[in-house]
């Protein structure tokens, strides 16, 4: 037996031994495949990159039979636990844990860069004043690669690494500045005597009063919330963000544009969809009539389903636990009871169950974040905030990865054969009776 796949092209008879690496086969050794000598070989056809693996990664592992998320090896479940966020963002940007002088000078560093140019000030009051803050965001961010033009360097690891620690530090800003602006209220600047998560609470939510308290179960609930939402694989935004930063962007136009990938209402965008899923629904009542909905294909149960996990999202669960800690402090969010009567009606309902649809880590963030004070305009930027370490990971992997080249994927071209326009035939008649 040998780590070989052997293919018989039966349109020719001739066979093909193809090497399996890691299980897998490189789609370049189809090439060789040919009916005729001068044809350009065959290619692997996979749309939405169903069962194409983009390059290797060490930063997330997911197994979606048994609903197993790892960071760099460590169970989520661990790293909810045990660490906070900018110890899980050091995780997965440097591939270990933080010793106590590296977590104290890390969280120094992010802690330094917090502020932003004045200017950007001066760019987001351009905004309407209902402008969704997840477009503030994603446009703000763009922008910052015109304050740091040394961020086009991404070949230098210094560089690389000094835009990290910009990014890690100024999306919270950026995020809280985005929504002081759609409440009209004045910007609060960054307090460096606060952690990460009240930071973002302090800027997001500080009046007059002299120095912003934050409830330490709501900011540990929202740094555990980040670190949930810090990883996760080849998701659509993070194959972005490797695409466009394979074409040697600076990564803050890759951020930016995968923050716009996040805002699909399939992806990062549907925890806000699972609000407005719930209020539609109502009460308890309605639900099955909104499955039934569901059932005749005429909407989706936001929240619901992956690509992946064919198991129950391991977030969900830690998410849904986090909701009752919560809630002891906010009081409890009556949307809960109609999501987990949802989940518990879907749970048992073939439609589901065939389909292995089980809650995603969108289904109950929105509960929670909404019970913490948060407007579900607001939900996809708390996913965008943490989400960017996952995103300045995989970048620094990619670039740093011998095998990685621009992204150029090839086509099944499926469109008109060779023709002309009606004066070039006009001309071609012409001068063939000339
Ligand atoms: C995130 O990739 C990631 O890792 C993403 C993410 C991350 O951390 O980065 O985990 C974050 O984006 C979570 C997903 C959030 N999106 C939603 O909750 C939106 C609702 N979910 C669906 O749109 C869907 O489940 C996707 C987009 C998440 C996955 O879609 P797939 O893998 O392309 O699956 P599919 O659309 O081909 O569905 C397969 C079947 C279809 O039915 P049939 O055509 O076979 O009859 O399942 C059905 C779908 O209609 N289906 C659903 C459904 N999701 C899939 N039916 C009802 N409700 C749903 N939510």
């Amino acid at each position: 037996m040998s780590d070989t796949l052997s293919v018989k092209d039966n349109r020719t008879g001739k066979e093909y031994t193809l090497p399996i690496t890691d299980g897998n086969l490189r789609a370049m050794d189809l090439r060789q495949i040919k009916v005729k000598p001068d044809e350009f070989g065959m290619m692997s056809y996979d749309p939405a990159y169903m069962n194409t693996a983009c390059g290797q990664s060490k930063v997330s592992f997911l197994d979606g039979e048994r609903g197993i998320l790892r960071y760099r090896g460590y169970p989520i479940e661990e790293l909810a636990e045990n660490c906070t966020f900018l110890e899980v963002a050091y995780l997965l940007i440097n591939g270990e844990l933080p010793n106590e002088t590296e977590l104290r000078e890390w969280v120094a560093q992010v802690n330094h860069h917090r502020l932003v140019h004045e200017n950007v000030k001066k760019i987001m009051e351009g905004f309407h004043y209902d402008a969704h803050p997840m477009g503030m965001l994603t446009s703000t961010v763009a922008a910052l690669s015109t304050f740091y033009p040394d961020a086009k360097n991404i070949k230098d690891a210094d560089s690389r690494m000094l835009q990290v620690v910009r990014l890690l530090a100024k999306m919270p800003t950026i995020a809280a500045y985005a929504y002081r602006h759609s409440q009209g209220l004045p910007y609060a600047y960054p307090d460096n005597d606060l952690s990460y998560t009240e930071n973002f609470m302090h800027m997001l939510w500080k009046r007059t009063e002299p120095k912003y308290s934050t409830n330490p179960v709501l900011a540990r609930a929202l740094d555990v919330l980040f670190i949930l939402h810090a990883d996760h694989e080849q998701n659509a935004s993070t194959t972005t963000m490797r695409n466009v930063g394979s074409a040697q962007a600076d990564p803050y136009a890759s951020t930016a544009a995968a923050c716009a990938a996040l805002s699909g209402p399939l992806h990062g965008g549907a925890n806000e969809e699972v609000l407005t899923m719930l209020a539609q629904i109502g009460s308890r009542e309605h639900i099955p009539d909104y499955i039934k909905q569901v059932k005749e294909g005429r909407c989706k149960l936001m929240g619901f389903g992956h690509r992946v996990y064919k198991n129950y999202d391991p977030r969900a669960r830690i998410i849904k636990r986090t909701a009752e800690e919560v809630f002891k402090v906010t009081g409890r969010n009556p949307k809960l009871d109609i999501a987990i009567e949802l989940e518990k009606i879907a749970l048992e309902d073939e439609y589901f169950i065939k389909r292995k649809l089980y809650p995603n880590v969108d289904f109950y963030s929105g509960i929670i974040y909404q019970a913490m004070g948060f407007k579900p305009e607001m939900f996809t930027v708390l996913f965008a905030i943490p989400r960017t370490a996952g995103w300045l990971a995989q970048w620094l992997e990619m670039l740093n990865d011998p095998e990685q080249k621009i992204a150029r994927p090839r086509q099944v071209y499926a469109g008109h054969e060779l023709r002309h326009t009606p004066a070039a035939m006009l001309e071609e008649l012409t001068a063939g009776v000339r």
